[in-house]
């Protein structure tokens, strides 16, 4: 494979400045494509890339108007007031803080009364819309991307999941073990990611180094859905921070 064929590492001195990376990318493909089609990952990695997406939104460098969203996961059968909600958690931590247009937020139908057949009408509306001009995604201890768990493949679509124990304990440590967290979740899939023109892996701190290795350095396969991400090749960025690559052996950083 040559080069121009990879995809392609960057490593960030900090959490800060993979993030003002991470908005470097996403403030880039709105400039081309101002009706641009993106997602963001939720969780405790892009709430510093929300804050400097939503400074640059207000100091008019990157207008949202006519941006689409289509939101990765969240749990099955919660409404978007339930303290868990990731898409409340998305609309509070993101969207409204940047007025985002409502009729352009598309939230993942988790809630549907029928989430299969649901599932499968978000995708086509992601289709309609023509995909994912960037994807900006987070990763899990275990190697998951959105809620795509170890053993999800690279022909997954949008789905109902069963969630490990380890993605439940994770979740419940971020809300302080106050909230029960449902075991089944919606997720887009790996093969909606893969179709993404450009998908951007936002990894930092030391927990995940070894993820990080295992999904940049080992087999792509199921067993850590992120590694399954560099199928797409140069469409492929990960940004991560040293503490999170401090156990990769190939550092090519730009
Ligand atoms: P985190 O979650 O950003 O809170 O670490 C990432 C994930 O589990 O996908």
């Amino acid at each position: 494979m040559t080069r121009a064929d990879r995809w392609q590492l960057t490593i960030a001195s900090d959490a800060a400045a993979m993030s003002e990376l991470a908005a470097d990318a996403v403030a880039e493909v709105i400039r081309a494509t101002p009706e641009a089609v993106i997602t963001v990952p939720t969780g405790s990695t892009p709430l510093h890339l929300f804050d400097i997406l939503v400074a640059r939104a207000h100091r008019q460098e990157i207008d949202f108007g006519r941006v689409h969203l289509f939101s990765l996961d969240d749990y099955l059968g919660l409404s978007i007031d339930d303290p868990n909600s990731l898409s409340g958690w998305l609309s509070r931590a993101f969207l409204r803080r940047i007025a985002f247009a409502p009729d352009r937020v598309h939230l993942i139908p988790a809630n549907a009364d029928d989430p299969q057949s649901a599932a499968l009408e978000y995708d086509r509306a992601l289709a309609r819309q023509g995909g994912f001009d960037i994807a900006v995604v987070g990763m899990g201890e275990n190697g998951h991307v959105a809620f795509n768990e170890p053993g999800s493949d690279a022909s997954s679509r949008t789905r109902v999941v069963d969630l490990t124990p380890e993605t439940v304990a994770q979740a419940s440590a971020y809300w302080g073990n106050r909230y029960p967290i449902p075991a089944r979740a919606m997720t887009v899939g790996i093969a909606n990611l893969l179709e993404a023109r450009r998908i951007v892996l936002i990894v930092s701190g030391a927990a995940k180094a070894g993820a990080l290795q295992r999904a940049l350095e080992g087999p792509t396969e199921p067993s850590t859905p992120a590694s399954l991400l560099r199928l797409a090749g140069p469409r492929f960025e990960v940004i991560a921070d040293r503490d999170a690559a401090s156990l990769l052996s190939v550092v090519d950083a730009r």
